[in-house]
């Protein structure tokens, strides 16, 4: 059988993972998806890095455009980030060219993943962005397939790794935020500009993914009420834990008789709630459908294992054939409203 042929653009964190873990696997994928998966180019700023991944026999593109439109490659792999240049423009250009699309890009699917569902549907081919949203949760299939039955009225949540690992070792440790935010970038689980982490934009792009998914409405950033945790400090956090209470910064999108309300804030939870125990760099993710009692999901929210998690799962449903369509089209008149925070969810 034919293999699937992976082209990767992007080799920090998420990529080179993804690279070691295809050849680790390559038994077991070939077995799940009926055909081997081979990574057959690569390409990064540095040629020159060292990645800590056995690149021998991948051919190195001169850019990542040259991956999106080489005839050899079936599946485009975007793991560099960012919203515009050299991400956006490749994945159009992949998809234009008939190529599948796996991308762990929050930024690029919360500002423009409409648009480009449209390519690839035109296209006849697959858009696939789990690892963006909750990395190793396989929460965007969850909604598209599991719930497509359900009708949902509330999606919650902690979304961003970095931001409740900071909080975590604040509380547990007393370290302050700067020592923290150090040691989630060490670690690999930050932004490359971690001020959309702590600023709560992470978790803002990743909230308009879901409720997107979930109430059949359009992507809309914009709309969502965003404060982040850079002004909590660990005396904030021992005066919450003296009331009872621990501090995390949760996404909230709920569906509303005036429309689909979405917000971003530090939101004090009682310590003895299945929330407050969600510590380090997991996430987890609530969701409530009419009938039936909230589901949780709960899992690794950032960092290389995790996260290459999600984006092999993603590649492997292009090699089993397996095309979702990416967003659903909007239902009903449902609009997205901005409204200040509440206290509680
Ligand atoms: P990194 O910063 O670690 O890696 C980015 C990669 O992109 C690097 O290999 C870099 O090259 C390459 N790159 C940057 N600019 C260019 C360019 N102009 N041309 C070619 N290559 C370029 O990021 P991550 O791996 O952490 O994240 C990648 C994506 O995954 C982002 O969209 C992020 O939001 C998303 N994501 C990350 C998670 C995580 O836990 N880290 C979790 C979920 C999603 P070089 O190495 O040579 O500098
Ligand atoms: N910077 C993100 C986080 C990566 O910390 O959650 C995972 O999307």
């Amino acid at each position: 059988v034919a293999p699937l042929r992976v082209g990767i653009a992007g080799l920090g964190t998420v990529g080179a993972e993804v690279v070691r873990v295809i050849e680790q696997q390559q038994r077991t994928l070939a077995a799940r998806c009926g055909r081997p998966v081979r990574v057959v180019a690569v390409t990064a700023r540095s040629k020159a890095k060292k990645r800590g991944v056995d690149l021998s026999g991948i051919r190195w593109a001169k850019s990542p455009l040259a991956i999106a439109t080489d005839p050899e490659v079936d599946c485009f792999v975007e793991l560099i980030g960012g919203v515009d240049e050299p991400a956006g423009p490749a994945i159009e250009a992949a998809l234009a060219a008939g190529k599948s699309v796996v991308t762990a890009n929050k930024a690029l699917i919360a500002k423009h993943g409409l648009k480009l569902a449209a390519l690839a549907e035109k296209h006849g081919v697959a858009l696939n962005y789990e690892a963006a949203v909750g990395a190793a949760i396989p929460v965007i299939k969850t909604l598209r397939e599991g719930l497509a039955g359900t009708d949902i009225h509330r999606i919650y949540g902690i979304l961003n790794g970095t931001c409740n690992y900071i909080l975590t070792r604040m509380e547990q440790e007393g370290l302050s935020f700067d020592a923290c935010l150090k040691d989630a970038q060490r670690l690999g689980y930050a932004e490359a500009n971690p001020a959309f982490d702590i600023d709560g934009h992470d978790t803002a792009q990743k909230l308009s993914i879901l409720a997107s998914l979930a109430f059949g409405t359009k992507v809309a950033q914009s709309a969502v009420h965003v404060e982040g945790i850079t002004s909590i400090t660990p005396e904030d956090l021992r005066a919450a834990a003296d009331l009872g209470y621990r501090v995390k910064l949760l996404g909230v999108a709920v569906r509303t008789p005036q429309g689909i309300e979405q917000r971003v804030h530090p939101t004090m939870v009682p310590k003895t709630s299945s929330i407050a125990q969600v510590m380090g760099v997991t996430n987890a993710v609530t969701i409530d459908g009419d009938g039936i009692p909230p589901i949780t999901l709960v899992g690794a929210g950032a960092g290389a294992a995790a996260t290459a998690s999600a984006v092999v799962a993603d590649i492997a449903d292009v090699a089993r054939g397996i095309r979702a369509e990416p967003f659903g089209r909007p239902v009903g008149k449902l609009k997205v409203i901005t409204k200040a925070p509440m206290q509680r969810h």
